[in-house]
Formats: C-alpha cells, sequence, structure tokens
C-alpha cells in the first residue's frame, strides 16, 4: 500500500466586479486588440469593497467542501498560496481558519507567487504523506488589483483577483500510475531572477508597493521553464504526454499556454483555458482552472491531469495527479 493525497474536492469564487479590456481604454494607452493578441486575456475580475483575499479564500474553501460532502471538523490543515495577503501577518491561512469557524488544526501560508499553488499542492501532500495531516485543505487567492500600478499599461490589464481551493485527503493506493492522487511532484526556483518580477515595496519601504516585470524576459524563462518542470515529474510519475488528459497550466498568457503545451507534446484539445476570463490570478489561476474545468465537465474522475506554473522569483514547479 502507499499514501496518496487525493482530491476529495474543488471549488472556486470570483468577485463580482467584471472588467472587460476596453474599460482601459479610457485611462491607458492601449486597445482591447493588444491585450487580447499579446495575453489572450478579455476580461477579468477585481476585488470589490467586501472582497479580501481571505473572505474569497474562505468562500471557495466552503465550496470545495461542499463539493466533497465534508465539513469544518474534517479539515486537519489549511495552506494559502498567496502573495496579496490582507496583512503582513497573521497568515491568510489562520484568517481562513477563523472564517470557517474552525478551532483545531493548524494554518499557514505559501508566498511562491504565480507558482504559489503548485508549491502549496506538493507541500500539502508532503504533509499527509509524512502523517502530519490526512485531510488538507490547499487554497489559492489572490487579489492582485491592490498592487498593481494603474498607471503602468505593461502590467495593470494583465492581473485579476479570485481564488480556488482543493480538498485533499489521505487514501491508499497501490503504488503506480493509475493511483487516484498526487502521483508526483517539481519544483524549482532560481533567485539570481529577482529583477524581472517584484513588488518594489515592503517592510523594508513602509508601503505595500506595485507589481513591476519585465514581461517578455519572464516570456523567455516560461515556455523551456515549464515544459522541463512538467516532463520532469510526468517522469517521476511514469507517466507520458499519451496518458495525459488535461493539462492545467498557470494562466499568465495564452502564447505561453500553447507553446509550452507544444513542447510537452499536448495538443490544446487536452489543454484547460482560462486565461480569457479570469486573467492573471497568480496563485488562483490553477485552481481556478481546475474548479472550471470540473464545472465545464472536462476533468473526469480518473483523469489524468498535469499542472505547471511559473512566477516571481523566480519559482516554478508542476504537479501530476489522478482526479
Ligand atoms: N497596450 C499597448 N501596448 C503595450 C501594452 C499595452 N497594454 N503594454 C506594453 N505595450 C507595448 C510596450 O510598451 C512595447 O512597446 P515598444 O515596442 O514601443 O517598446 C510593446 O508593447 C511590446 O512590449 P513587450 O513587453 O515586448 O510585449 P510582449 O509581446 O512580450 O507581451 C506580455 C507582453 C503580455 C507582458 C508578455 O511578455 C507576457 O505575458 N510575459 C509573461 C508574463 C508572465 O508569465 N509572468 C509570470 C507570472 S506573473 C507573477 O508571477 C506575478
Amino acid at each position: 500500500m502507499t499514501l496518496r493525497a487525493v482530491v476529495r474536492g474543488v471549488g472556486h469564487f470570483l468577485p463580482a466586479r467584471v472588467v472587460e479590456n476596453a474599460e482601459f481604454e479610457a485611462s491607458l494607452d492601449t486597445t482591447d486588440e493588444w491585450i487580447k493578441s499579446r495575453s489572450g486575456i478579455e476580461r477579468r475580475h477585481f476585488a470589490t469593497e467586501s472582497d479580501t483575499t481571505s473572505s474569497m479564500a474562505t468562500a471557495a474553501a466552503q465550496a470545495a467542501l461542499k463539493d466533497a460532502g465534508m465539513d469544518v471538523d474534517d479539515i486537519d490543515a489549511i495552506v494559502v498560496a498567496t502573495s496579496t495577503a490582507d496583512l503582513t501577518f497573521p497568515s491568510a491561512a489562520t484568517m481562513v481558519q477563523a472564517q470557517l469557524g474552525m478551532e483545531r488544526g493548524f494554518a499557514f501560508d505559501v508566498q511562491a507567487v504565480c507558482a504559489g499553488f503548485v508549491y502549496a499542492l506538493s507541500n500539502a501532500n508532503a504533509l499527509i504523506l509524512s502523517g502530519q495531516a490526512e485531510r488538507v485543505m490547499v487554497i489559492g487567492a489572490e487579489t492582485f488589483s491592490k498592487i498593481m500600478d494603474w498607471t503602468d499599461r505593461s502590467t495593470c490589464v494583465l492581473f485579476g483577483d479570485g481564488a480556488g481551493a482543493v480538498f485533499l485527503e489521505a487514501q491508499d493506493g497501490a503504488g503506480t500510475s493509475a493511483d487516484r492522487g498526487i502521483l508526483a511532484t517539481d519544483l524549482n526556483s532560481d533567485g539570481r531572477h529577482r529583477d524581472l518580477l517584484y513588488v518594489d515595496g515592503g517592510v523594508s519601504t513602509g508601503t505595500s508597493g506595485y507589481l513591476r516585470m519585465q514581461g517578455n524576459q519572464v516570456f523567455r524563462h516560461a515556455v523551456e521553464k515549464l515544459a522541463s518542470t512538467a516532463h520532469t515529474a510526468m517522469d517521476r510519475a511514469g507517466v507520458t504526454a499519451d496518458d495525459v488528459t488535461w493539462v492545467v497550466p498557470h494562466q499568465a498568457n495564452i502564447r505561453i499556454i500553447q507553446g509550452t503545451a507544444k513542447k510537452m507534446n499536448v495538443p490544446m484539445e487536452r489543454v484547460v483555458v482560462t486565461v480569457q476570463d479570469h486573467g492573471n490570478t497568480s496563485a488562483a489561476s490553477i485552481p481556478l482552472a481546475l474548479s472550471t474545468a470540473r464545472a465545464r465537465g472536462q476533468i473526469k474522475d480518473g483523469d489524468l491531469v498535469v499542472t505547471e506554473a511559473i512566477g516571481g522569483g523566480l519559482a516554478w514547479g508542476s504537479v501530476v495527479l489522478r482526479w
């Protein structure tokens, strides 16, 4: 018998405010056509007055619990992937714990920017495999609208807000790639690239700061590193491109998604794409895409799913799982 971290439920929350590309044309030297053709993004959701990273994360967790048919008392641990926690501390995860009414277990944040959700999934998997928790709520939640420089057309048109959650449970498997659950993970970072993508604020400046990105430089790293990490995780899982039912990539840019799928030898018909409706929601993008794909009827029980993501750090990684 091999212990596996199996997906029991998935859910998401998107704030009510939807902003179409054309809305930026009034305040910036940009066009719907530029944004769509360069990034694939058509619209995004932005937090309203009443939405925070923790409130959206809580709503996504509640949806995942409902999907799993379980309740708050069944959660042993909460891991929240975010770079936009409500406050410097306490963690978004402990805020979610309180908002859910959970009075036991433990909760903590993982910060790996857009790669945050694959880092959080990998850490949750390790908690389960090491026996520290049986059921873990893994959440990606972001309010990137709070760290946008609204005068910078090269970044503010690309990002959105939202949250997604996946509820994992320890189950016995046979130790083969036919098992349900997380089959393999691969994590990487290279801190030499910090200037490609960062926020120019924090405790050293006394401000929360704004996102700064050399988009075309990040782009250069993205396809190669994403395909490479996906291949590493697939090799570890003992699966090939032909076995993959769905690639669920980080939703930053349709051209990165297409380039990576091509390098992975997976046709676009087997890639989940939500970037047109959500924009880049950083750590929330993969769980949002997983939940959306389930709602669309794309991902079915038993499907082999490969997730991959890259973001500030640079940090990147991949998780292979059978739903
Ligand atoms: N509207 C019109 N023109 C624009 C806009 C805009 N909104 N933004 C930039 N431009 C201009 C630039 O000024 C530049 O003009 P110039 O040639 O006169 O200097 C021109 O468009 C081309 O700019 P590039 O940055 O070279 O355009 P590119 O084709 O690379 O697309 C983009 C830009 C969409 C940002 C792309 O590089 C990208 O998606 N990069 C990767 C982003 C990413 O994956 N980030 C990682 C995750 S995010 C995270 O971790 C937080």
